[in-house]
């Protein structure tokens, strides 16, 4: 995430994500999934805009951006909401602040906007208000709040992570890798793809952490034949338009092309910027959804 001050005003861009690799180990007691996925942060951002108040509430107003996206709930649900009440139960205060979000990352996506919001949330409110909460603390409200908020809270640019998305471990990226993503009009829900999950939809026996234990990214070849994600079966079953949309990606000269993870939206990897535009330039033409060319980064 970019974090910057203007006046006494915070400004973050919280950047999405893109599971490379999306591999299911099992189904926990507790409901969730055992996982284990290398994430990369991609700079397609949503802005937000954070300031303190004399106030003990948080004051929040969503924009769309394109404006005839869909409409954020700005209640206590939300994930920012949450974050900010989170974050002042643990320091055990009461605070206010309006907060203005900017929302460009589709949602029910599978490209963790919601997470990337929370996780600016906990850093912005932590320095705004000065509350003086380390890191480690935070990652534990981060673990609360979400299965991706970890990811963000590190900002870098690729991490493998495990458990149930919450334990992170940076990864080097020997590159900048470039990126064409499309959102279908219709999104998924995390719940629903996670709970129509079987086990025979999982990929044999691989090994992430082997994969992204050194460097990923050596050569595009070598990065092509280690991705996956064990919940693009599920979410084709469940949504026709992922699978259109998989079919559609996978007639283009992309390196690989698959689903981020829980969909609904999908990417084909490029080999340099100029390609991804070129590619994004026609899919837009055949109207499959938004598309976004876009790099890693944070
Ligand atoms: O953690 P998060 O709020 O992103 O998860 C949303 C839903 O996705 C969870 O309620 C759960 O049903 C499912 N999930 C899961 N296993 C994971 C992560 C998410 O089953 N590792």
């Amino acid at each position: 995430m970019l974090l910057t001050r203007q006046g006494p005003s915070l400004v973050v861009h919280t950047p999405a994500k893109l599971n490379l690799i999306l591999h299911i180990l099992g189904r926990r007691q507790d409901g969730f999934h055992d996982l284990e996925t290398l994430m990369v942060s991609i700079r397609l951002y949503d802005t937000i805009h954070f300031e303190s108040t004399e106030s003990s509430e948080i004051e929040l107003i969503c924009r769309s951006l394109p404006p005839a996206g869909e409409m954020l709930s700005t209640g206590p649900e939300n994930l920012i909401q949450r974050a900010a009440a989170i974050l002042l139960k643990a320091a055990q205060l009461s605070r206010g602040a309006r907060v203005m979000l900017w929302k460009r990352i589709p949602m029910e996506a599978g490209l963790g906007g919601g997470s990337s919001d929370a996780a600016a949330t906990l850093i912005a409110l932590n320095q705004l208000w000065n509350l003086k909460l380390g890191l480690p603390r935070l990652h534990e409200l981060a673990a609360e709040l979400g299965s991706d908020v970890n990811f963000f809270l590190n900002s870098v640019p690729a991490s493998v992570c495990a458990g149930r998305g919450e334990r992170t471990k940076p990864v080097m990226l020997t590159r900048p890798l470039h990126f064409v993503v499309v959102k279908p009009p219709t999104g998924l829900s995390t719940g629903h793809v996670f709970r129509e999950w079987k086990p025979a939809d999982s990929s044999p026996v691989t090994d992430v952490q082997a994969w992204t234990s050194r460097r990923f990214a050596r050569s595009l070849d070598e990065t092509r034949r280690a991705l996956f994600n064990d919940l693009e079966i599920p979410a084709r079953r469940l949504n026709p338009e992922v699978d259109r949309l998989l079919q559609i990606l996978s007639r283009q000269e992309f390196v690989w092309s698959g689903m981020t993870g829980s969909g609904s939206a999908c990417f084909g990897l490029c080999r340099t910027a100029r390609q991804a535009r070129g590619i994004a330039g026609r899919l837009r033409l055949l109207r499959v959804g938004q598309v976004f060319s876009v790099s890693t980064g944070v």
